[in-house]
Parts: structure tokens; C-alpha cells; sequence
């Protein structure tokens, strides 16, 4: 009976160091990443001063309580050129000590730096890249202590619009190794856009295509991006902080959600809540989406002094809950009405989120028929997140008016 245990066990630990091997995902990220990314609010215009005075104001709201982990330095940190041994250097005069002391500073103060790098001959902002020095790079990255890579696909600069689907899934590939070898708790987020699956809108037109994209391109220009340990990827072009696009965006995740699920998330951009003239109703209903998409909570608005309002958004806890939810579900959209849309998120407890969105100018009066979203009880206890209010028990339908361009949220449990 020993002996049948000792080979039982011995089985068991080979097949996870297996396990281990092949799942780069197994142990990081479980939930989606949380954090903030300079590029929304500072594009090029970041320096260690800037990145310190983030992680000051990240500290002095206490955003780490919430859930935030993360402070990425997003492009234009690098100086003009590779140094003697082909390595990155970081600008001289925007970060003068280089990064490894921001790392240290951003720990000390309960956060992890991460960066930015690219797999083509230069970045978007026309730095250098890492594509041919994925090894070298990644060790940097290491060796400085960062816990984070973007890693962003940038073929306009480079002259490689329309590179091959296996070359571009093969430079991705050798990142996510040299970093998996490096340490393999740092969070490969892939930033490609859809290039290489020719559903990116620019590489279209450059190869002359001028039917609408389907479903079945769009699974499979990210089908590969956990595979070669993206533990999240970036579904679309680029955000701004604007209605239309913050919607635009909401439409290109539907469909996807196969694709995500624990330590592998569809990213639908940095959030811009907080930045630009998006309405409290507006910042609300992004920030409400993203949570229901199960997507990255990455902050684009400026840490140092945040208004009140947007503060409350980012850092709801119940809000945050739904997006942190350990079952990782993606929200599908279960029923459009036109400007009403309905949106599902199963969570791991047995709850649903339901999250109602208004897209149009004016507030509506919405009935939530429960039979209509294809939940099967009759009664459930509800839960207003946003109020953080009990609603009580529900029988078959729910009234409530939505202003324009916002959201209601509601947590359905079962009913006893
Ligand atoms: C874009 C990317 C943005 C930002 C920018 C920097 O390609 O989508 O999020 O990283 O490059 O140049």
C-alpha cells in the first residue's frame, strides 16, 4: 500500500512540474491585472519626476487597497538609440538614474513598475525596439525588478504593415520566453491589435480588404496570444476619451469572451476614466463595463490629484468584486433593444451581474424581465452596487430609469 502511495505521489509531482512547464499562466495574474499605464494622460511626456509623483498620489488614495498593483511607463521612456551592446537605455534626461530606482520607489510605496517595449525595429513613438534582443531586453526587465511588459506591436514605423501571422505570433513568442526564463511572475500583456490576423483596420486597408470582419477572423487573430503566455491582449486599436469610441470599443468584445478566462484576458484598452470631458455618467458606465467584460483595470487619468467623483468609480469595491470575480467570465451581451443593451456576467458564488446600458442621449425607463435574459428563477434577492444598496427580494421583472449614456448594475443572488 506504501509503495502504491510513494509511485501514486512521485506520479503526481512529475505531471505538475509538467504542468508547470508548459502552463506559463499557472501562477500569475489569475484575476485581471490592475494598475495604471502613463500613456493615456502624459503620452510622451513622462520623466522618473512624473512616475515618482504617480506613485505618491497612487499611495496617498491608497489605490493598492483597492485592487490597483501595476505603475507602467508606456513608450517614449527609452533614449534614441540601443546602447553599445545593442541593451535599451532609458533617456538621460527624463530618467537620469535609469529605472532601477523607480522600481524601488514604487515598491516602497506597495506597487510593482512595469514597462513598455516592442517587437519591432522601433516603437510607436519611433524609440528603439527589441525585436532580434528579446533575451537581452527581458533581462533588463528583470534585473531592474519590473513586474510587468507591454509589449506592443508597432509595424507602421517599421515598414511592416501586412508581416505574416507566424512571424508576428513567432517575435511575441520569443518575448514570452526570454521573460517565462527571466521570471515567469512578470505579466506579459501582448499589445498586437489584431495585425497578424489582418483584422487591425489599417492592416486591412493595406492589404486591400473591404469586407466587414467576421467572428471566426476575429477569434482567430488572438487565438494564439495565451499560448505563448500572454496573460492579457489588447482586442483593439487604440482608446481616447470619448463616448463613441468607449462604445465602439464595448462592440468590437463581443463574441470573444471564449477566448478569455483565469490568467488570460481580451483587453479592451486602458480605461480613460477621469480624463478628457467624459461625464460622470460616462466615466461610471466605462469603468462598469470594463468590470463586466472581466477586463484589466488599468487607470489612464492622473494619480496626483484625482477629483472626488472619479475616485468613487475606480475604486468601488463592489464594482471592483465583479471584475476581480475568481471565475474570470467574461459578460455577454444576452439582449439589444437598440439603444438599451443588456449585459450577463456569471460570478463564482452562483450570482449573476446584470448591467444595463443606455447609449442613447436621452434617460429611459427600462423594464429588467429576468425570463428575458436567460435567467432561469422567478425570484432573486438584488443588489444595487453603484447605491451599494439592497434592493430585496425580486419577482420576474425590475423598473428603473438610466440616464444618458450610464449604466445600472445589479448583483441577483438566489432567493431562499
Ligand atoms: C500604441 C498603443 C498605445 C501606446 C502607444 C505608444 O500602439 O496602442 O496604447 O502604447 O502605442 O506609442
Amino acid at each position: 500500500m506504501r509503495i502504491v502511495t510513494i509511485i501514486f505521489t512521485v506520479l503526481i509531482s512529475i505531471a505538475s512540474v509538467f504542468a508547470d512547464e508548459s502552463d506559463y499562466t499557472a501562477n500569475i495574474g489569475k484575476t485581471p491585472p490592475m494598475g495604471w499605464n502613463s500613456w493615456n494622460k502624459f503620452h510622451r511626456g513622462i520623466s522618473a519626476d512624473i512616475i515618482r509623483e504617480i506613485a505618491d498620489g497612487a499611495a496617498k488614495y491608497k489605490l493598492n487597497e483597492a485592487g490597483y498593483k501595476y505603475l507602467v511607463i508606456d513608450d517614449a521612456w527609452q533614449a534614441s538609440g540601443l546602447g553599445p551592446n545593442e541593451e535599451l537605455v532609458a533617456d538621460p534626461n527624463k530618467f537620469p538614474d535609469g529605472i532601477a530606482p523607480l522600481v524601488k520607489y514604487v515598491r516602497d510605496r506597495g506597487f510593482e513598475l512595469g514597462i513598455y517595449a516592442c517587437p519591432n525595429k522601433l516603437t510607436c513613438a519611433g524609440f528603439p525596439g527589441s525585436l532580434g534582443h528579446e533575451k537581452l531586453h527581458a533581462k533588463q526587465f528583470g534585473d531592474w525588478g519590473c513586474m510587468f511588459l507591454k509589449y506592443d506591436f508597432c509595424p507602421t514605423r517599421s515598414g511592416e504593415i501586412g508581416l505574416a501571422y507566424d512571424e508576428v505570433v513567432r517575435r511575441f513568442r520569443a518575448m514570452g520566453d526570454a521573460l517565462h526564463d527571466q521570471d515567469p511572475r512578470i505579466v506579459y500583456a501582448i499589445c498586437e491589435k489584431g495585425h497578424a490576423g489582418k483584422i487591425n483596420r489599417r492592416t486591412r486597408k493595406h492589404a486591400g480588404i473591404t469586407t466587414p470582419v467576421t467572428l471566426e477572423e476575429r477569434l482567430k487573430a488572438f487565438s494564439w496570444c495565451a499560448d505563448v503566455g500572454g496573460v492579457m491582449w489588447r482586442t483593439t486599436g487604440d482608446i481616447s476619451a470619448n463616448w463613441d469610441r468607449i462604445m465602439s470599443i464595448v462592440d468590437e468584445q463581443e463574441g470573444l469572451a471564449c477566448l478569455s478566462g483565469p490568467g488570460a484576458f481580451n483587453d479592451p484598452d486602458m480605461l480613460e476614466v477621469g480624463n478628457g470631458n467624459l461625464t460622470e455618467a460616462e466615466n461610471r458606465a466605462h469603468f462598469t463595463l470594463w468590470c463586466m467584460l472581466s477586463a484589466p483595470l488599468i487607470l489612464g487619468n492622473d494619480l496626483r490629484e484625482i477629483p472626488k467623483d472619479v475616485l468613487e468609480i475606480i475604486t468601488n469595491e463592489e464594482l471592483i468584486a465583479l471584475d476581480q470575480d475568481l471565475m474570470c467570465k467574461q459578460a455577454k451581451k444576452v439582449l439589444d433593444q437598440g439603444d438599451i443593451e443588456y449585459f450577463v456576467k456569471p460570478l463564482a458564488d452562483g450570482d449573476f451581474a446584470v448591467c444595463v446600458l443606455n447609449r442613447s442621449g436621452q434617460s429611459q425607463d427600462v423594464v429588467i424581465d429576468w425570463s428575458k435574459l436567460g435567467l432561469d428563477k422567478d425570484a432573486y434577492t438584488v443588489r444595487d452596487p453603484w447605491a451599494r444598496k439592497d434592493l430585496g427580494v425580486v419577482k420576474k421583472q425590475l423598473l428603473c430609469t438610466i440616464g444618458s449614456h450610464d449604466v445600472f448594475v445589479v448583483r441577483l443572488g438566489e432567493a431562499k
